[in-house]
């Protein structure tokens, strides 16, 4: 049998899927990372590692895993990891496509709604006793419908949300690698430029990968293309938004406001300088966070792992 290292605990609806293929070492919690010497420990003989998107694989990781041949990454998005290095040994890198189009495009569009009306703030001043009587500049946001939003990042997600901004009416610019022609068709999205997409539209969601070529895409440069009224919004990665930046563009007001479901170093604490301010609203990287998805995900990566253990061809491969 072949040797599996599950770097964080995980359902055992899920894993018992896994033991008739797999000897199996698990990481005791669900929601901390293990320690490096106990992954080193347990990776020396695995085959496979079925790794949480906060679980850093870097080459040394690789390196110290000899008889390694893949490793299942339980989110779609695999910055996490050394792809190219994995590419070059010949190791198979599995992740959880699709399956999170719909709840990352909802969770999006949710924290544009929150942060253009405010939720969290109103929330908040029910809570502080702030709420004196109806009043025509309380609690004031900004229209959506009709409004334009630019998506930064035409993947499958980023159609997703287009479909969901038709039913409010917006116009919707795109700017990615390359075209998408059944974006263009289904949702009337219009090809543009990063320069114009930034200085036309209203909302910017960003929902491109990590990588070399993001990191640092959105800069105080871009963040003042942008118009004073409008709103960015980074479902995507931490690391895409240069968060110094944009802590300065919102303080000075150089845009209207921001929300963030991703960080630069993941978890961030309560005295993160965004979270002081008033026109920010940071969630805790919960793209896919619903019951059905979460489930949905992990049963791509045992449907990858058994087929792996199988000699069958492997249905989630990232190529
Ligand atoms: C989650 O962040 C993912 O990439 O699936």
């Amino acid at each position: 049998m072949q040797n599996l290292y599950i770097t964080r605990k995980l359902p055992e609806q899920l894993v018992g899927q896994l033991r008739p293929y797999y000897n199996i070492t698990e990481w005791e919690s669900e929601d901390t990372v293990a320690p490096t010497s106990f992954t080193l420990a347990h990776i020396a003989d695995a085959h496979a590692i079925w790794s949480n998107v906060a679980d850093a694989i870097p080459k040394e990781i690789i390196d110290a895993a000899p008889n390694l041949k893949m490793v299942s990454n339980l989110a779609v998005g695999y910055n996490n990891i050394d792809a190219a290095y994995l590419k070059k040994k010949g190791i198979i890198l599995t992740n959880t496509p699709n399956v999170l189009n719909n709840a990352t495009a909802d969770l999006a569009f949710a924290l544009l709604m929150a942060t253009a009306r405010r939720l969290p703030q109103n929330i908040e001043a029910i809570r502080r006793n702030e709420w004196g009587s109806w009043s025509v500049g309380f609690g004031l946001g900004m229209d959506i419908a009709e409004k334009t939003l630019g998506i930064i990042g035409m993947g499958k997600i980023g159609q997703t949300l287009a479909k969901r901004a038709t039913g409010f009416d917006m116009n919707i610019l795109y700017y990615n690698r390359s075209r998408n022609v059944e974006a263009e068709r289904m949702y009337g999205a219009t090809y543009c430029d990063l320069n114009t997409l930034l200085q036309q539209s209203d909302y910017v969601v960003i929902f491109t990968p990590l990588t070399e070529e993001t990191r640092n895409l959105i800069t105080l440069n871009e963040l003042k293309q942008m118009k004073e009224s409008a709103i960015l919004i980074n479902a995507a990665r931490g690391g895409i938004v240069n968060e110094a930046d944009l802590y300065k563009a919102l303080n000075e007001k150089v845009i209207w406001a921001a929300g963030s479901d991703v960080f630069e170093t993941e978890p961030i604490s309560s005295n993160h300088p965004l979270l002081s301010l008033q026109n920010f609203v940071g969630l805790p990287h919960i793209g896919s966070a619903t019951i059905e998805t979460r489930q949905a995900m992990m049963q791509c990566n045992v449907d990858s792992l058994i087929a792996g253990a199988k000699g069958e061809p492997i249905p989630y491969i990232v190529r």
